[in-house]
C-alpha cells in the first residue's frame, strides 16, 4: 500500500510529546488513598494502572459479588503486598474510608449514585463511561462536581491517547479540508447472544443490590459479569457502549457541544428476550453547523468493510479515519496524493490508553486543573448516545436545548431523561 507513516519524533516517558499537549507528566507526585467501586474487568484494568503509576494506596475495594471482589484482593495483594478492605457496600466504604480517590467501574445503571456520593465525602472521581444511565443522572452529577468540587476524570481514555490526539492536530491543520459530515459505526461480529435460562444467583453474589435502583429481574448468567451491556434496564446498548468513545471524538473535533434533533432506528433479532439492546441501530444527529451519523450492528462487519470501527470525517480534501487498532489514516480525494497514516498507541492488556488517563487525572487533581476527559463535555458525549437510545425506543426524532439540556416540543419524550427508581433507591438531586 502506498502510505507514508506519520512519525512522531520526540517522546517523554515513551508517548510522543507533541501529541501530548495537555498531559504534564508529573515527576513527582503525591500518593493519593484510592477505593475501587466494582472490581470487575474494566475496574481492575484502572485499579492496576493506577499501582504501577505509583500514584496510588489503595484502601479499600467494594463489589457485591464476593467472589469478584476475592479475585481482585489476590491480585492486589500480589501486586502491592498489602491487603485492602473489602466492603459489599459502597456507602458504608466511602462513609467509613474516605478515600481521597474513587474509582467507579459498576454497570452502567450503577453510576450515579456511587458517584455522587464519592463526591460528596470530599473524594475526586475515575468515573468511567457512559457517566450515566439517564439524562437526568448525568445532570445530577455535573451539579454535584460543582457542589463539592472534587475532580473527576471520566473513562474516555481516547481523550488521552498520543494517536487520537496527533489525529485531532491533523484534522484541525485544516489537511482534511471543510467537513461538514461525520460517520460513527462499531460494525462487527461477535456472535450471537447466549441465550441463557434463568437462574438462582450465585451465593457470593447479593442480586438486590446488584440491581439496585434498576428493576429487579430474575437472575440469569448472561446479565453478570459484564452481560448487562445486552439489558437496556441496565445498560443504553452498543450506542452508549462504544459509542460514546466515538461521540467524544466528533464533539472533540467540533467546536459544537450539541446537537440539535436526533433520530434513531434499529431493533433486536430476538424481540421475545430480555436481552434487549439493539442489535443493529443507526441514529442521525443535526448540528448547526454538520451531521453526524452512528451505526452498529453485531453482523457482518469486519469481513466486508475496510474499517469496521471508529470515525470517518468526510472533508473537502479527503476521507479521514479515526479508528481503533487501525490507528489513523488519511485518504486524500486529490489524484496521486499519498495516505497519511499513524499507528494506534494502545496498551495491553485490552487495547487502551488508561495510564496516559490516569496520569492526566493524578496532574489535575494535583494542579486543581481541568482533566481532558472532564465531567461536562464528557456528559455532552453520554448525552448523544443517550438521546439515540431515547428516539430508538420512542420511535421519533427529538428536538434537543442543549444549553438548557432539555428536549423541547415533546413530553413524553421529555419523561424519558429519567426514570423511576425502585425503592428504597432515590433518583438523584443535587
Ligand atoms: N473506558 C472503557 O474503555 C471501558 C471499557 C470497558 C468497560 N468500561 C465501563 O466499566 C464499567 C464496568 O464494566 P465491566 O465490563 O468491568 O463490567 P463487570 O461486570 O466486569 O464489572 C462490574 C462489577 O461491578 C460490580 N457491581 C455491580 N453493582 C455494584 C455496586 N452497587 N457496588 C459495587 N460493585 C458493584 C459487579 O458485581 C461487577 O463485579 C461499565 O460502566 C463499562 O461501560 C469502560
Amino acid at each position: 500500500m502506498n502510505r507514508r507513516n506519520f512519525i512522531l519524533k520526540s517522546t517523554v516517558g515513551g508517548i510522543a510529546a507533541s501529541a501530548f499537549p495537555n498531559i504534564i507528566l508529573a515527576k513527582k507526585h503525591k500518593v493519593y488513598s484510592t477505593a475501587l467501586i466494582g472490581t470487575g474487568w474494566w475496574g481492575m484494568n484502572i485499579l492496576s494502572t493506577a499501582i504501577a503509576s505509583g500514584s496510588c494506596r489503595v484502601v479499600a475495594i467494594c463489589d457485591v459479588d464476593q467472589s469478584q471482589s476475592a479475585a481482585a484482593l489476590a491480585i492486589i495483594k500480589g501486586l502491592t503486598g498489602n491487603s485492602p478492605k473489602v466492603y459489599g457496600d459502597y456507602r458504608e466504604m466511602l462513609e467509613k474510608e474516605k478515600p481521597e480517590i474513587a474509582i467507579v467501574a459498576t454497570p452502567d445503571h450503577w453510576h450515579a449514585l456511587p458517584a455522587i456520593h464519592a463526591l460528596k465525602v470530599g473524594c475526586n472521581v475515575y468515573l468511567e463511561k457512559p457517566i450515566s444511565h439517564t439524562i437526568d443522572e448525568g445532570k445530577a452529577i455535573v451539579a454535584a462536581q460543582k457542589k463539592y468540587g472534587g475532580t473527576v476524570q471520566v473513562g474516555l481514555h481516547r481523550h488521552a491517547a498520543p494517536h487520537n490526539i496527533a489525529g485531532m492536530e491533523f484534522l484541525n491543520s485544516g489537511k482534511v479540508g471543510d467537513i461538514k459530515m461525520v460517520r460513527a459505526f462499531v460494525d462487527y461480529n461477535y456472535g450471537e447472544r447466549r441465550e441463557q435460562p434463568d437462574a438462582d444467583p450465585p451465593k457470593s453474589l447479593d442480586w438486590d443490590m446488584w440491581c439496585g435502583p434498576a428493576p429487579k429481574h430474575p437472575y440469569n448468567p448472561g446479565m453478570h459479569p459484564k452481560g448487562f451491556r445486552d439489558y437496556l434496564d441496565y445498560s443504553n446498548g452498543m450506542c452508549a457502549d462504544w459509542g460514546v468513545h466515538w461521540m467524544d471524538q466528533i464533539l472533540w473535533w467540533s467546536e459544537e457541544k450539541h446537537p440539535k434533533t436526533v433520530y434513531s432506528t434499529g431493533g433486536v433479532f430476538n424481540e421475545n428476550s430480555l436481552a434487549n439492546a439493539p442489535d443493529w441501530q443507526t441514529a442521525t444527529f443535526e448540528f448547526e453547523s454538520f451531521t453526524a451519523q452512528w451505526e452498529h450492528r453485531r453482523i457482518g462487519g469486519s469481513k466486508t468493510e475496510k474499517h469496521n470501527i471508529g470515525v470517518y470525517f468526510y472533508g473537502t480534501k479527503g476521507t479521514f479515519h479515526m479508528g481503533w487498532l487501525d490507528g489513523w489514516t488519511f485518504y486524500p480525494s486529490a489524484k496521486g496524493a499519498q495516505e497519511v497514516h499513524m499507528n494506534h498507541t494502545l496498551h495491553e492488556p485490552d487495547q487502551q490508553n488508561i495510564p496516559e488517563l490516569w496520569q492526566n487525572f493524578i496532574h489535575s487533581i494535583s494542579t486543581n486543573t481541568k482533566p481532558v476527559a472532564d465531567i461536562e463535555n464528557s456528559q455532552y458525549a453520554t448525552n448523544m448516545s443517550l438521546l439515540a437510545i431515547l428516539s430508538y425506543k420512542l420511535g421519533r426524532s427529538v428536538s434537543w436545548d442543549g444549553e438548557k439540556q432539555m428536549i423541547t416540543g415533546d413530553e413524553e419524550a421529555k419523561g424519558m431523561m429519567r426514570r423511576a427508581y425502585r425503592e428504597p433507591w432515590e433518583y438523584p438531586t443535587v
